[in-house]
């Protein structure tokens, strides 16, 4: 059965079924229509990394960045977005896969598969490629008879200190969170900014990678922060910064924008992404900008920091009555928005 139009999947998906069927562990964001396919001649399970990957999931389910291999005897994943990130799934592969185990990794030309040849050769085991097709490419590593080791995600964390007015946030980072191992330019300049604005009492940080705002603001006395993101990682990588910052009573919850807890809030404050999976696109500022306007007291502010080239004028005009770049420089603006729209 044909389950996506995604091209790397679809080819994974040859792939697989060309081959006799084994236990498989499916591992990584947005692989949930390769269970269907594959759950049909053999027992599969699905590991997502995104809040949305349960959805439609008939196979037993788990979001984790760490998955137990359980009896799969085959992992198949999707080249990741990072090169941090395949450092995990090779290490994952090659302690927690039985000897003769097999690596299944689909990717695009452009996200870089081929070159996913070399380390898996060197980590997991002799390399064939199984398919290529749609500019793609499906790689497959047996394990090979080298001794098992523990693979542990503690030895992919990154950690950095920021300083922000008289603290410091220890910044924690997992594989595959956004800007892994370092601060953003974005976020670097609205935490600057940060440091004199007026402040609020009760505070939504949308989409909060390693949870670097919403520390900060957790900082300050008398603040209830809130921090969400649609990714495992970044949601396990903002609960180890507030808890290595002192600030763990703060709740960060694993969601879409969208399903963020309703508030209201006084101050709902974002960097927000401007791809969605791998393809660039602004529609996401304006969700979250819309997600926000519905999560405001009457006076409350919805801010955002984003490249100037951006623009973004019109796509927050949509949901607020005025919007104010409130501070620039020559790459960044950071934007304040109040007098929500709400239908
Ligand atoms: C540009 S990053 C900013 C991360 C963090 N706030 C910072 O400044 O370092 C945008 C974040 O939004 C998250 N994200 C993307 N789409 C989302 C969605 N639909 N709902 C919630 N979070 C989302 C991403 O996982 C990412 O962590």
């Amino acid at each position: 059965m044909t389950a996506t139009a995604d091209p790397v999947l679809l080819t994974l998906e040859e792939a697989l079924t060309e081959v006799p069927p084994a236990p498989t562990l499916v591992w990584g964001a947005g692989m949930a229509p390769l269970t269907w396919a594959l759950s049909a001649s053999a027992p599969v399970r699905y590991a997502g990394l995104d809040a949305g990957d349960a959805r439609g999931v008939t196979v037993p389910y788990e979001a984790t960045l760490d998955p137990a291999l359980g009896e799969a005897t085959r992992l198949v994943c999707r080249m990741p977005r990072s090169k941090e990130g395949l450092a995990w799934i090779l290490d994952l592969a090659s302690a927690r896969l039985p000897v003769g185990g097999e690596l299944w990794l689909g990717g695009h030309a452009r996200e870089g598969i081929r070159s996913a040849a070399r380390p898996m050769e060197e980590r997991v085991g002799p390399v064939v490629t199984a398919r290529t097709k749609r500019h793609g490419r499906v790689l497959l590593a047996r394990r090979g008879p080298g001794p098992a080791r523990e693979a542990s995600l503690d030895e992919h964390v990154r950690r950095f200190d920021v300083p922000f007015g008289p603290t410091v946030l220890r910044c924690v980072s997992y594989p595959e969170t956004f800007a892994h191992g370092r601060l953003d330019e974005g976020t670097r300049r609205l935490l600057t900014w940060l440091e004199h604005a007026p402040r609020g009492k009760r505070i939504l940080d949308l989409g909060c990678g390693a949870g670097l705002i919403g520390a900060a603001l957790a900082t300050r006395d008398g603040t209830q922060v809130t921090l969400v993101d649609a990714s495992v990682s970044a949601t396990l990588s903002a609960r180890a910064t507030l808890a290595a910052s002192g600030l763990a009573e703060h709740p960060v919850l694993l969601a879409d924008a969208d399903d963020a807890p309703r508030g209201p809030f006084d101050l709902v404050i974002t960097n927000p992404p401007f791809h969605e999976g791998r393809e660039q696109d602004r529609g996401i500022a304006s969700r979250f900008a819309a997600a926000a306007a519905r999560r405001l007291t009457g006076s409350g502010r919805f801010i955002a920091v984003a490249n100037r080239h951006l623009g973004y004028r019109d796509d927050l005009s949509q949901h607020f009555r005025k919007v104010d770049v409130a501070w620039e420089d020559e790459r960044y603006r950071v934007w304040c928005c109040v007098g929500a729209r709400t239908a």
